[in-house]
């Protein structure tokens, strides 16, 4: 089993850098990609507070096709330039979306989701892998602390699966 220690903080700084030297640990010794996302997303999911959806989407080489993820069941494939994650895979940039009603052509998979982080995940090839999606019941849940930590922790996940 792995120590997931209660990360006790309000500074979103030292969350996501503990969280990431947890993420690390977890990952260390282990390539798989599914055995990788799924841990990591059920790491995030349960260490930070006021998320509802946590996950992953990933390019089978057309479109985004869902990944291990925490939370309700959501939409299985997403075309790139759709919504919140296909905006992000097609343009490689982190999308932070303070309101997702607020935001032309989001996928609503969860009612509850009312903000919404995505990071693009691109190899080091410059081939995309996929995104990887926070959903927050919350309006402004995220913000440029948040996208910070959120790619830092993408960056050690592309590293364990690289
Ligand atoms: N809201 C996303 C779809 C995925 S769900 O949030 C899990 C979007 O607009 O791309």
């Amino acid at each position: 089993m792995f120590e997931t220690t209660t990360i006790r903080t309000d500074d979103k700084a030292t969350l996501y850098k503990e969280l990431a030297q947890q993420a690390s640990g977890i990952l260390a010794g282990e390539t798989n990609l599914v055995a990788n996302a799924a841990n990591f997303a059920a790491l995030v999911f349960n260490a930070l507070p006021d998320i509802n959806w946590s996950g992953f989407y990933l390019f089978d080489g057309t479109e985004l096709v869902v990944g291990p993820f925490q939370g309700k069941p959501a939409c299985v494939r997403i075309a790139l330039g759709r919504g919140v994650c296909g905006a992000a895979a097609s343009t490689r940039e982190t999308q932070l979306v303070v309101d997702v009603h607020q935001f032309e052509g989001h996928i609503a998979c969860d009612a509850a989701s009312q903000s919404e982080i995505v990071v693009p995940l691109v190899r080091a090839d410059g081939t995309l892998l996929g995104v990887w999606d926070v959903d927050s019941p919350s309006v402004g849940r995220f913000d440029d602390e948040d996208r910070a930590g959120m790619e830092e922790l993408c960056r050690v996940f592309m590293t364990s699966v690289a």
